[in-house]
């Protein structure tokens, strides 16, 4: 059935490619199938895609169909807009003070121990006005507009008091309604132990629970939960006690595991029914076993081992050929471990350092990303229905991503249906 009127209309698509149709996450062998159409267009009704294909069957499609506005890809990439499903988007200040210590080979945990790390944006967030945290934010958000990415997940964590981890999270809400990138939220007051609990970090997690907890369900201020489960952070039993806890407030669990200690995260994700789990770099076989009897996604950020010099890396190809795991990837955007806005940095991490194919890094940046934040109905593939978020590259194919790399191939945005970036 045709529409009476088409809002916009792209045409010259010179390769078109999505994951196929249908919403879920890919793995395994299936997961290098992408759709790829020569010389596409897109049409779109206010903030959906209703038809899309080679140009002159979208075109007889339309007969003599409205079209409000035409805009020409010339001739270029167009893929789903980018997903960003792991970034700790909103924090004070930044950290390369610490940068000396880091390269004269000091260990990231030995940072934080010190009262450094995430301890020192802490104190920067809990400084900061909302306004001052909002323009910040904002101005990462932009950089990831202009780099391709449409929707992402933010979390909490810098301030771990009641006032300013509802601060952190009330600016992400504000973004979410204000900028063009679409923003979800993930509640983590299990990210540090503040200073003030130093030592009684049992009673922290009760805080979280007892405190925290219901003021952001009451606030309706995010719909994750994440824990940082590490060595000398958050143990099993209390990211696990953070989590249930989420749970009974309809906080869907999400966890930092296994980063950079094998301590059975990846494990607890399956027990809790995690959405996601991240990192797992050091996850465990039986860790991924668990993750992949209990349909938990692994979001691996391959810019933070990179980054903190590790030599290992996530098992990304045994992830996706052994478990059938349909891997997404994320920038962990924060000023500590991660401090880049760049998901196309990332994708050349990823086929460098987790020897991921272009096809399956677009699907780990679109569909299954997508899925990380449970949104793989509504966004992460060009799909009949599915809302307009679409990136248009000045690239000739796929592989070029990853092959010509540190800049950014962003030609054109459009977000929901709106030109946001041209
Ligand atoms: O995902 N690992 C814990 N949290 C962040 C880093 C936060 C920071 O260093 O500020 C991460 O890498
Ligand atoms: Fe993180």
């Amino acid at each position: 059935t045709r529409t009476e009127r088409v809002d916009l209309l792209v045409t010259d698509i010179g390769l078109l490619v999505t994951p196929p149709p249908g919403g879920v996450p890919r793995y395994g062998a299936e997961m290098c199938v992408v759709h790829q159409i020569e010389q596409a267009a897109i049409a779109i009704q206010g903030e959906r895609i209703v038809r899309f294909g080679p140009e002159h069957d979208v075109r007889s499609w339309l007969g003599d169909t409205e079209i409000v506005e035409t805009v020409s890809a010339g001739g270029r990439l167009v893929v789903p807009g980018f997903v960003d499903p792991h970034t700790h988007l909103v924090h004070g200040g930044s950290r390369e003070h610490e940068l000396s210590l880091k390269r004269s080979g000091m260990p990231y945990l030995e940072i934080l121990a010190q009262g450094g790390g995430i301890l020192s944006t802490v104190r920067a967030t809990r400084a900061a006005s909302e306004a001052a945290l909002l323009e910040k934010a904002s101005r990462s958000l932009d950089i990831m507009l202009l780099n391709g990415v449409t929707t992402i997940e933010a979390k909490s964590g810098y301030g771990l008091s009641l006032e300013d981890e509802l601060k952190q999270l009330r600016v992400a809400k504000q973004l979410n309604s204000s900028h063009p990138v679409d923003l979800i939220s993930t509640f983590m007051g299990g990210h540090a132990v503040p200073t003030e609990y130093a030592d009684r970090s049992d009673e922290y997690v009760e805080f979280i629970v007892s405190k925290m907890m219901p003021e952001v369900a009451l606030h309706g201020l995010a719909a994750f939960c994440d824990v940082f489960c590490e060595a000398g952070v958050f143990s099993i039993s209390q990211s696990k006690r953070i989590l249930e806890a989420g749970k009974q407030y309809g906080l869907i669990s999400k966890i930092h595991a296994d980063e950079i200690v094998s301590l059975g995260g990846a494990e607890l994700a399956g027990e809790v029914g995690a959405i996601s789990a991240e990192h797992l770099l050091a996850a465990s076989d039986q860790g991924l076993g668990a993750l992949a009897a209990n349909g938990v996604i692994p979001v691996l950020l391959p810019g933070t081992s990179f980054n903190l010099g590790l030599k290992q890396h996530a098992r990304a190809r045994e992830m996706m050929d052994s478990y059938q795991l349909p891997v997404a990837l994320a920038t962990d955007y924060n000023p500590g471990s991660c401090p880049t806005e760049s998901l196309q940095l990332i994708m050349m991490l990823a086929s460098l350092n987790l020897k991921m194919t272009p096809e399956e890094i677009l699907t780990a940046c679109t569909i299954n990303a997508a899925a990380a934040i449970g949104l793989a109905s509504e966004i992460g593939s060009i799909e009949v229905g599915k809302q307009a978020d679409i990136t248009i590259l000045d690239a000739p194919s796929l592989a070029y991503l990853p092959y010509h790399f540190g800049i950014n191939h962003t030609f054109g945005v459009i977000k929901k249906g709106r030109i946001a970036v041209w």
